[in-house]
């Protein structure tokens, strides 16, 4: 997955912060995918828990000091996002068989890939526009 400037929420520390994200996203997809061992994919686990939950909190920071009125919502989405790399964790740490670490691909897949650029596109994005009108 790459960072497209379409995803671009206008804010250079935000976005700057988003193309780490993701690459820490693919590091993880390609842990899975070449089937690397589980100690490897835990770290690449844990590498992206540290840093999605650093950005969330800069956002977070950001959006108070602005007077946001979406914070609260906001909150949500982030808290939900840790607890889809927390259950991703969970799902990593049960035996696998082979074959097993395809169902993990498609869970990160699905929990990591495709929340975080909904999240980019519809919510992020909502901040950077009330960033821009305030200016
Ligand atoms: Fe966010």
């Amino acid at each position: 997955m790459e960072w497209t400037q379409d995803m671009a929420v206008g804010i250079e520390t935000i976005d700057s912060q988003h193309r780490e994200l993701f690459k820490r996203i693919n590091n993880l997809l390609t842990a899975i995918k070449e089937h690397r061992c589980k100690a490897e994919i835990d770290g690449t686990i844990k590498f992206l828990d540290e840093y999605a939950l650093f950005h969330f909190t800069e956002e977070e920071q950001r959006m108070e000091k602005a007077g946001y009125d979406g914070l609260a919502d906001h909150k949500v989405h982030h808290a939900t996002y840790m607890k889809n790399i927390s259950d991703l964790k969970a799902e990593a740490a049960l035996p696998r068989v082979q074959g097993m670490s395809y169902e993990l691909s498609v869970t990160a897949n699905q929990i990591i890939v495709d929340w975080i650029v909904d999240h980019i596109m519809k919510i992020d994005k909502k901040f950077g526009e009330f960033v821009k009108d305030r200016k």
